[in-house]
């Protein structure tokens, strides 16, 4: 089992530091002189010595990797590729998904598992997990893998449930490690001026004050076990820009409350190691937008058109991307918004 991060065991502790040094010199560039950082900066102080890590990150349990590895090896270590294996691994971690019955939550919980999670909690409304969650988890335990995807009947809107599942889950597996708050909804084309206020707040219940309550219950065990973590929510494209022909006000401003709680947290936790991003998808086809494209067929075209691909995004799409933020490999990713939408924002 290993912590997401964990000061290693240093050899020869002068060997990474120049090897830190060299690999922070960009080709061609003048040489980094240590007596010049010494005028500046105490030796005493250099953010390369193991004892100030803090400055540059504590390194993972399994050391350097990339170029540090390889400026650190002498010509008998035997050379690791370390990218798949270690940085994007989820061997062992513990993540909990809202929303995850089906859809982009259902998506991401099962790419945890074949990223090596050992367990993943699915938070959603029913009481029993849907067809498709049942066929995913006999597939996923087919896999061989040792990973568990456990289901939770849970309403993301009511904070006080939602933080005892996190401390029920801290408790049983001491540790928690991802958390991505997927669940959501979309109401229909209301205009703006009518909106009522009733429909206005079950959007902001659910899409706000939801994926904060998910955020908290996670980010409260990350605190407690102290080995940092990542929580992603899941925003929109729609929290940055308005989709042309829409009347979706509420489900607009939720998303972009959304982005700023993430910016927002990312700020208060990142002194405990505990990252908070945003992934904005596009039009992805799922359950949701499924309501719209597959009782108004003219709108299939129309979304297509509205990106440089010509085509709506799958759920499949984000598996690595979730997988990236989920993981060591986006350590130094926090308070940023990744935005995911076949190029939709750059017309
Ligand atoms: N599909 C897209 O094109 C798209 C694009 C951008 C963002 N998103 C966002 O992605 C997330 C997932 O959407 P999806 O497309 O998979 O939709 P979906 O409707 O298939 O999944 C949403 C899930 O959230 C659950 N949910 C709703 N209210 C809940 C509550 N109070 N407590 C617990 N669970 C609740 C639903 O039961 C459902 O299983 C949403 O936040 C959505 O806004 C989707």
């Amino acid at each position: 089992m290993f912590r997401i991060a964990m000061p290693i065991a240093f050899g020869p502790k002068t060997r990474l530091a120049h090897a830190l040094l060299r690999s922070a010199r960009p080709a061609g560039a003048a040489r980094f002189s240590t007596s010049a950082v010494a005028r500046s900066v105490p030796a005493s102080q250099s953010p390369v010595k193991p004892e100030n890590q803090k400055r540059t990150g504590v390194l993972p349990p399994y050391g350097p990797v990339g170029v540090a590895a390889a400026l650190d090896a002498t010509p008998s270590t035997p050379p690791k590729e370390t990218l798949f294996t270690h940085e994007f691994s989820l061997a062992d971690r513990v993540a909990l998904v809202s929303g995850a019955n089906r859809g982009l939550g259902l998506e991401m919980s099962m790419a945890f598992l074949e990223g090596g999670a050992r367990a993943v909690y699915c938070l959603d409304m029913p009481a029993q997990p849907g067809e498709e969650w049942q066929k995913v988890k006999e597939y996923v335990g087919r896999m061989g893998g040792k990973g568990r995807l456990e289901y939770i009947s849970a309403d993301v809107r009511d904070q006080e449930a939602i933080w005892k599942i996190g401390e029920t889950v801290g408790d049983k597996e001491g540790r928690m490690d991802v958390c991505v708050a997927a669940a959501g909804v979309l109401k229909s084309h209301t205009d703006c001026l009518e909106y009522p206020a009733k429909q206005f707040q079950d959007v902001m219940d659910v899409n706000v004050n939801g994926v904060l309550f998910t955020a908290q219950a996670a980010g409260r065990q990350m605190a407690r076990f102290g080995n940092g973590g990542s929580i992603i929510l899941i925003a929109s494209m729609s929290g940055s820009i308005t989709n042309r022909d829409n009347a979706w006000v509420s489900y607009n401003t939720s998303k972009s409350a959304v982005l700023q709680m993430a910016r927002s947290m990312a700020c208060e936790l990142g002194p405990k190691r505990i990252r908070v991003n945003t992934l904005s998808p596009g039009h992805i086809y799922t359950h949701m937008t499924a309501a719209h494209l597959d009782t108004q067929p003219h709108l299939l075209d129309k979304w297509a058109n509205l990106n440089p691909m010509g085509r709506i995004g799958r759920p499949d799409e984000l598996r690595g991307v979730v997988a990236w933020l989920a993981s060591d490999a986006s350590t130094f990713c926090t308070g940023s918004d990744i935005i995911v939408d076949g190029g939709h924002r750059a017309w």
